[in-house]
């Protein structure tokens, strides 16, 4: 958290989209030309993005949900404008992004403040299943987050323990197809220079997880998505530099953020024109 998320919020603020402060892919298309060609703003592609997920998790927009990694609660945002009877418990490890959270659940003007909402602000590894609650959720969604999960087993074992019988699984994250799979170490890519232990996990092994509970969609999304939506992060970055240097960030964190975004988009998203690494979809039922 403190190499990565817990950066002042007006930094986030400046170059992440403006209606859902989403920190991830935005979606414009299924090829890379549609991709390119896409006539969409950041926001209205983080919102596509959104929608395209509450579709594939199948929402109705009566569950219980666990949202694992809320970020700035991009995700809620869009769940409560959509689904405003839902009722969710949402966790991060962040304190920049649970502060945020808070001061919007206190504000009469937002939506958090009549929403059914509840923020846990903590490592996801140290919360006791009792405490999120056995058998109490219809929907277990993760966006953007299982890039830093280092057991997979471990991890889809609690899922399966808080679903209630029937629920499912929705998980948004970076994936592999590696066209040449002994080149690939999944420990040994640019997420885990920037997230420390993160690592980029092979579409085929997110198929693979069947054993606590039964996979059943499993899509991958061109890379090229976030080739453009991290561009135009690194785009509106650029555009607020004197402003963020003069408050916000030192050269260092500059060269830091610059980085980030240039290797993001050259090493992982660019290559084979986003057919190597991309960001899978995927849902799972309790049996
Ligand atoms: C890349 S952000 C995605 C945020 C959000 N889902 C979105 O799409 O805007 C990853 C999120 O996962 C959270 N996270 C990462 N590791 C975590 C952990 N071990 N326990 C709880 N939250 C974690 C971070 O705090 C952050 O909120």
């Amino acid at each position: 958290m403190s190499v990565h998320y817990d950066q002042p919020l007006g930094f986030f603020q400046s170059f992440l989209d403006k209606d859902y402060m989403a920190y991830s892919m935005a979606y414009y298309g299924e090829t890379p030309e549609q991709i390119l060609r896409c006539d969409y703003t950041l926001e209205q592609a983080q919102e596509e993005k959104f929608r395209l997920i509450c579709e594939r998790a199948e929402i109705r927009g009566d569950e219980k949900i666990l949202n694992i990694g809320c970020g700035f609660g991009s995700f809620e945002v869009y769940l409560f404008k959509h689904f405003p009877d839902v009722e969710v418990v949402t966790i991060t490890a962040s304190k920049t992004q649970a502060d945020y959270i808070r001061s919007k659940q206190q504000d009469p003007d937002h939506l958090f403040n009549k929403a059914n909402l509840t923020l846990i602000e903590s490592d996801i590894s140290d919360i006791p299943p009792e405490q999120l609650g056995i058998e109490r959720y219809d929907l277990v969604i993760s966006i953007a987050v299982f890039e830093q999960v280092n057991n997979l087993d471990a991890i889809f074992q609690l899922m399966a323990s808080l679903l209630k019988p029937a629920g499912r699984v929705f998980l948004h994250l970076i994936v592999s197809q590696p066209v040449f799979p002994q080149y690939f170490n999944a420990r040994e890519t640019p997420v885990g220079a920037y997230f420390p232990g993160g690592r980029v996990w092979p579409h085929g092994e997110m198929l693979n997880q069947q054993r606590h509970l039964t996979p059943e969609l499993g899509i991958y999304i061109n890379g090229m998505n976030y080739w453009r939506t991290i561009d135009e992060w690194h785009r509106r970055f650029w555009a607020q530099i004197e402003q963020l240097h003069d408050t916000l960030l030192s050269v260092e964190d500059i060269r830091y953020w610059n980085n980030y975004f240039s290797v993001c988009k050259v090493v992982l998203f660019a290559p084979q024109s986003g057919q190597f690494f991309g960001n899978g979809h995927y849902r799972y039922r309790k049996q």
